[in-house]
C-alpha cells in the first residue's frame, strides 16, 4: 500500500487527509462524496483515524477510493485495459505459425505465460512481520468502517478471501464483504453462487471446518482479482500473473495451509464451522438499498498477522457512482474476448452505472438470423456471473456506441414495439429485493436488432399531460416526458400508491394517443426529471414478468417499491441514505467540497 501511495501522489491523484475522523460514519462519508465528483475524485489517505466511541486512536492510516477513476485503474494494473484485452485475444486466436518470424513471436508469447502461475515463496512474508495470536487476537485494533446508519456493524469491505475446496485441489481468491462480530469472528458474505460457497458446502457435507485466509492490501491488483468473474475452479492469481507478467508471490498463512500474497498489509486466518450460520447484515449495499439480514458462516480468527509498516485499504458501496464503476469498466473490457467465446457475434457490450451492473446491460451485436438477439439473451442468462443480469438491450451492428446514451436509446426507440419485448425467468443475483422470491425472477430482453415501423404518437406539453393523467389517475402527483423527439417518448409518472400499478395502467391506456411508455414511481424519495436516478430506481425495482403491461402500443412499467398491495411478501429495503448530521459535522470541519448540484443529483440524501 506504502508503494500504492507513492505512485498516487506522484501523479496528483491522492487527497491526504490529516484532521482527527471517526470510524464510524464519517470516513466513509467523505469517501462517498468523493467518488461521486467527476472523474471519481481522488484517493483518500486518512491519516488520523480514531473510534470515537471507545477513544481509540489507531497507529494506521485507511487508504479509500484507490480504483475509483479511469487513469487510476490503469496506474494500479500498470498498463492499459485495452491492452490487456488484445493480449487476452491474441492467446484465445492462437494459429500455427506461418513463417520463422511468427514463430519467434509465438515462442516469446508463449514464455511469458509463464509467469501467469503464482510463485509460493519459502519462509514468512512481508505481511507476517507482525503476528498476533491467541488472547492478541483483536479485530477491533483495525480501523474497520462502519459506513451506514442502518448497517449491522463494522465491513471489511476490500477482503481478498482465500479459499480451497475439500479435497485441497481447488484454490479460490474471491472479493465478499466480512462483518467484525467482535475481536475474533467474522461474518462471511459470500452469496450461494460464488466459489468460496461451493467449497463451503463441501466442508459441511464433510462435517469438517473450512480454512479461510483474507489478505487486505498489498499490490492493490490482488484486490481487483479477487473480484474478477472466472469460473469456478480457475484461480483468479492467473489473471494477476497474466496482467503483471511477473507471478503472484505467496507466503502460507501461519494456522491455515492457504497461501496469501507476501506483500499484503494484514492477513486475518481463521476456521468455519460449517454447523454454525449466524445473521448478517444489514449492509448498505452497491445496489443502492440495504441488503437485509441473512444467515451466513462464521470465521474463528486463529490469527491476525500484518506488516509493521501497515495501512487499512477499504472501499465505500451505496448508490452510483462508485469505485466499483472503474473496477466494473476494467472487468468488463478484459472479460470480453472471453464472453465472445460464447457468443462469437457480441461486437461489444457495456454496463451503465446507474444500472447497478447486473440490472442493466446494452450490448451490439452482427445478427445472421431470425432470434439471434433472442439466442444471446439466453447466452447471456446462463453465462457465469453474467447470468444475473435482469434486463438486456441489443442492437444490431450499425446501432451506435454504447455509452452515448442519448443517441443510443434514439436509436431504440425509434425501432421498439412492445414485439421487440422477450420477457423469461431466470436466476438472480442475490442482492435482488424486487422479484417476489429471492434469487429467481423475470428477465427482460429487448430485440432492436431490428427496425420496426411505427407512428409516433401526438405530443402534449407536461402540464397539460399530466393534467389529463391526473383526470383518469388522482394519485399522479407528478410527470415528465423524455426522448420526445423518438417514435416512443418515455413518460415518467410519480403518484402516491394507493392502487396496483396494473390498475394505473389500465386506466391510463385512453390516452395512448399521447403515451408510448409509461413508467410509474413512488413520489417519495423520486423526481421524475432526474433520468438517471430514475433508470437506477427502476431497474433495481422491477421484476419483469410481474412489472411489465401490454396493450397495443403502450408499455407500462411499474418502478414503484413493491408492498401487500402487490401481495409482495418480502421485506421491501430502505434506501441507503448519508446521515445528515455526519454531512454536516463534515463541512463545518470544512472537508466536506461536494457541489449541491451533484449531491442531490445523485440523492445522497
Ligand atoms: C466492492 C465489492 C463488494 C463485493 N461484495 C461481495 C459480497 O459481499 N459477497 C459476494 O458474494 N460478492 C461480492 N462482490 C462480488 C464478488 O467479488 C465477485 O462476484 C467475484 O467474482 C466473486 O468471486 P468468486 O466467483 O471467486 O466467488 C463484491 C464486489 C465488489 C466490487
Amino acid at each position: 500500500m506504502k508503494k500504492t501511495i507513492k505512485l498516487l501522489t506522484k501523479e496528483n491523484e491522492i487527497r491526504v487527509i490529516d484532521d482527527a475522523l471517526d470510524i464510524y460514519l464519517e470516513i466513509p462519508h467523505l469517501a462517498y462524496a468523493e467518488v461521486k465528483k467527476k472523474d471519481g475524485g481522488k484517493a483518500l489517505l486518512f491519516t488520523n483515524v480514531i473510534d470515537k466511541k471507545s477513544g481509540k486512536k489507531f497507529d494506521e492510516s485507511v487508504l479509500m477510493n484507490v480504483f475509483g477513476s479511469y487513469k487510476r485503474c490503469e496506474l494500479l494494473f500498470g498498463r492499459t485495459i485495452e491492452s490487456i484485452a488484445d493480449e487476452i485475444t491474441k492467446l484465445l486466436h492462437m494459429k500455427p505459425p506461418a513463417s520463422f518470424g511468427e514463430k519467434l513471436s509465438m515462442a516469446s508469447d508463449l514464455f511469458a505465460l509463464k509467469n501467469i502461475f503464482p510463485k509460493r515463496l519459502k519462509g514468512k512474508g512481508k505481511c507476517q512481520e507482525i503476528e498476533y495470536l491467541n488472547d492478541d487476537i483483536n479485530l477491533l485494533d483495525i480501523p474497520v468502517l462502519t459506513t451506514w446508519e442502518q448497517d449491522g456493524g463494522p465491513f471489511i469491505t476490500m477482503g481478498q478471501v482465500y479459499t480451497q475446496s475439500f479435497d485441497g485441489q481447488l484454490v479460490n481468491v474471491g472479493m465478499y464483504r466480512l462483518q467484525v462480530y467482535d475481536k475474533n469472528h467474522l461474518g462471511m458474505h459470500w452469496q450461494i453462487h460464488k466459489d468460496s460457497s461451493h467449497f463451503f458446502d463441501q466442508y459441511q457435507k464433510a462435517g469438517k471446518k473450512m480454512p479461510v485466509s483474507i489478505a487486505i492490501g498489498g499490490d492493490p491488483l490482488y484486490t481487483w482479482c479477487a473480484t474478477a468473474p472466472l469460473p469456478y475452479g480457475v484461480n483468479e492469481l492467473l489473471m494477476y500473473g497474466l496482467i503483471k507478467k511477473q507471478p503472484a508471490r505467496l507466503v502460507q498463512s501461519i494456522t491455515t495451509p492457504l497461501c496469501v500474497p507476501e506483500d499484503a498489509d494484514y492477513v486475518i486466518e481463521g476456521w468455519i464451522d460449517p454447523s454454525e450460520l449466524k445473521t448478517e447484515g444489514p449492509f448498505g449495499d452497491h445496489t443502492g438499498y440495504y441488503t437485509l439480514e441473512e444467515p451466513y458462516p462464521v470465521m474463528e480468527v486463529s490469527a491476525i498477522t500484518t506488516k509493521k509498516d501497515r495501512v487499512f485499504l477499504a472501499t465505500v458501496v451505496g448508490k452510483p457512482p462508485l469505485e466499483d464503476k472503474y473496477m466494473g469498466w476494467a472487468t468488463g473490457k478484459i472479460f470480453f474476448p472471453l464472453l465472445k467465446t460464447t457468443v462469437p457475434d457480441l461486437l461489444d457490450y457495456h454496463m451503465p452505472e446507474n444500472g447497478g451492473f447486473h440490472n442493466l446491460i446494452l450490448a451490439k451485436m452482427q445478427p445472421h438470423y431470425k432470434g439471434h438477439a433472442k439466442q444471446f439473451m439466453h447466452a447471456f442468462w446462463g453465462a457465469g456471473q453474467m447470468s444475473f443480469v435482469k434486463h438486456a438491450i441489443f442492437v444490431d451492428e450499425n446501432g451506435p456506441r454504447l455509452d452515448n446514451y442519448e443517441v443510443f436509446a434514439t436509436y431504440i426507440l425509434d425501432r421498439f414495439t412492445p414485439k421487440s419485448m422477450f420477457i423469461s425467468e431466470g436466476i438472480l443475483d442475490a442482492l435482488d429485493h424486487s422479484s417476489p422470491e429471492t434469487l429467481v425472477g423475470g428477465k427482460l430482453g429487448i430485440d432492436a436488432t431490428a427496425a420496426n415501423k411505427v407512428e409516433a404518437p401526438q405530443l402534449l406539453g407536461d402540464e397539460e399531460l399530466l393534467k389529463e393523467v391526473k383526470e383518469l389517475i388522482p394519485d399522479a402527483v407528478d410527470l415528465h416526458q423524455f426522448m420526445r423527439r423518438t417514435k416512443n417518448p418515455i413518460t415518467v409518472i410519480s403518484l402516491n400508491k394507493t392502487k396496483t400499478v396494473k390498475e394505473y395502467f389500465e386506466a391510463l391506456v385512453t390516452l395512448s394517443t399521447y403515451i408510448r411508455i409509461v413508467v410509474f414511481v413512488d413520489v417519495e424519495k423520486n423526481d421524475v426529471n432526474n433520468s438517471y436516478m430514475i433508470i437506477w430506481r427502476v431497474t433495481n425495482n422491477m421484476d419483469a414478468q410481474r412489472d411489465i403491461f401490454i396493450s397495443g402500443l403502450m408499455v407500462g412499467i411499474d418502478g414503484t417499491n413493491k408492498t401487500s398491495l402487490d401481495g409482495f411478501t418480502r421485506e421491501w429495503p430502505d434506501d441507503v441514505d448519508c446521515t445528515k448530521s455526519v454531512v454536516e459535522s463534515l463541512k463545518e470541519k470544512g472537508l466536506w467540497d461536494l457541489d449541491d448540484k451533484l449531491f442531490n443529483e445523485y440523492q445522497l440524501m
